[in-house]
Order: C-alpha cells, then sequence, then structure tokens
C-alpha cells in the first residue's frame, strides 16, 4: 500500500471564515482528522462526513493525550495510506507543538506539509481592531508563554519585555496574569500601559476586558472568563473598539494626519 501524507494545518483561533483557501481544501480532502481541544467545531464541520476525527486534545479522564502517543499516531495512520489531516488551533507552529511532529514525521519519512493558520494574537486584535504595530506607537509586536513547563515559575526576560514601544502578546497567560503584569511594571513597563484581554477570540462567544496594566488582573477576574484567553498589553491595546469612538484621535494629533 502507498504511503499516504500529514498536513498539519493552522485552524486558526476559531471562526472557520478566517481559515486558509489551502486549509480548507486539505481539511475537505482529508481522510482522518486528528484534532486538538482548541479547535472549533465549527472548523471541524467542514471534514467529509466519511473522515474519520480523532480528538487528541483531551482523554476522557480529562488528561491530554501525550505528545508521543500523537506523534506515533501521526505515522502510524500515514503508513496506512491515509491522507492525514493534523488540525491545530491558530497557526500550528506558534505555540502548537507542531514542529515537534513535523520532526517525528521527517524522521520516520512520512511526507508532510505545512499548512500556516491565523495565529490568535491576529484574530485576537483583528476582532478588537487593535493594530499590533503601529507607525509611531508600536515599532514591534512579541509573541510569548505565560505559563512554563510543568507548571514550573515563569522564566521570561522581564526586562526586555517591559518595553513601551513593543507590543506584548501574552498566550496562555490566564493563571499568571497577576503576576505577569506586577514583573512588568516592576521592570519599567508604565502601571497605566493598556492591556487588553480576549476570551474565546474571532468566535460568538468572544469577550474582551481592557484596563490599565496595574488593574489588568483585578478585571480578569471579574469578568470570570471561560476557554482560552490572550493578552494584548501595550500602547496600541488603548485603540480597542471597546474604548468607543475617537479612540484613534490620539494618535491622529501625535502624527498631525491633516484629514
Ligand atoms: C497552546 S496555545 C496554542 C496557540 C495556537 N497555536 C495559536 O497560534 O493561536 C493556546 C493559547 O492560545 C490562545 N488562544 C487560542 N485560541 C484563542 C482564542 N480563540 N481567543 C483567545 N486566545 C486564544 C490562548 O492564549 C491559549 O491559552
Amino acid at each position: 500500500m502507498a504511503i499516504g501524507s500529514v498536513a498539519l494545518v493552522g485552524a486558526g483561533p476559531g471562526d472557520p471564515e478566517l481559515l486558509t483557501v489551502k486549509a480548507l481544501r486539505a481539511i475537505k480532502w482529508a481522510d482522518v482528522v486528528v484534532y486538538d481541544r482548541l479547535v472549533s467545531d465549527d472548523v471541524l464541520a467542514l471534514a467529509p462526513g466519511g473522515a474519520a476525527k480523532i480528538n487528541v486534545g483531551k482523554r476522557p479522564g480529562r488528561h491530554p493525550v501525550p505528545q508521543e502517543e500523537i506523534n506515533a499516531l501521526l505515522v502510524r495512520l500515514a503508513r496506512s495510506g491515509r491522507h492525514v489531516v493534523r488540525l491545530k488551533g491558530g497557526d500550528p507552529f506558534i505555540f502548537g507543538r507542531g514542529s515537534e511532529e513535523a520532526a517525528e514525521l521527517a524522521r520516520a519519512g512520512v511526507p508532510y506539509e505545512i499548512v500556516p493558520g491565523i495565529t490568535s494574537a491576529q484574530g485576537c486584535a483583528a476582532s478588537a481592531r487593535v493594530p499590533l504595530t503601529h507607525r509611531g506607537i508600536a515599532t514591534g509586536v512579541r509573541y510569548v508563554t505565560g505559563h512554563c513547563k510543568g507548571d514550573g515559575p515563569l522564566d521570561l526576560d522581564w526586562r526586555s519585555l517591559a518595553d513601551p514601544q513593543t507590543t506584548l502578546v501574552v498566550y496562555m497567560g490566564l493563571a499568571n496574569v497577576e503576576e505577569i503584569a506586577a514583573k512588568l511594571i516592576a521592570h519599567g513597563l508604565p502601571d497605566e500601559t493598556p492591556a487588553l484581554a480576549v476570551s474565546q477570540g474571532t468566535t460568538p462567544s468572544e469577550r474582551r476586558v481592557c484596563a490599565p496594566l496595574s488593574g489588568l488582573a483585578a478585571a480578569v477576574r471579574e469578568a470570570q472568563f471561560e476557554g482560552p484567553v490572550s493578552f494584548i498589553i501595550g500602547r496600541v491595546a488603548g485603540l480597542a473598539a471597546d474604548q468607543g469612538r475617537g479612540a484613534y484621535d490620539e494618535i491622529i494629533d501625535e502624527l498631525a494626519v491633516v484629514a
């Protein structure tokens, strides 16, 4: 039997309309879809009715399937001649362990391709109408994880992260939001720096709160978010749609833009 293949496909942050054309084509041709917890039902529904769908995000006992088992499963399925779509939330190569799966497929001699996806940072920012960079406001953007392996202490370069010129997007930071905000302030980021928390971004259940960095943890606690949350921290977060009309006025003044 001819060997099959694996496409490591980014499913985007939730809204199926944010899939790429290439991702949609791969999903529609799949014999098997191996998917994670954060892949939305709307995206999964695009797979053919006859395709097997394997959830590796959670076992009945609520523990995720170990990464080594997922790697081995992908290899086994491809070797059985199937076209496998490995569907991961957001982009498969951003905090998604997609690169570990790719390395295993390469080692096993399984043909594979990477189909990038809209990462949560971009999806959440677009939903809130926040530009991650903006001339004169933010000259760059950094994506960091707010969660450490094995729930260990956060080991981030706080000094470099506390840069008022750079937008910071924190993934997986909900449990540590208090520490993250406190460390950034302690390392020099002004405590009034705008911060935005987006829960279940780009889905019908999306919720957002915006607060100064010093009040972010309290605002998030009060919001009692369910589902994944991303934080956008930096002056651009002050432009969130929630801030109401005129949010851009200050920048327009600052840049002396004439209508
Ligand atoms: C394991 S990481 C996966 C990131 C994914 N590969 C990506 O590119 O977006 C999971 C984290 O992504 C973020 N995330 C995923 N989907 C999200 C959504 N719809 N809204 C807000 N944050 C989301 C959250 O920070 C969550 O804790």
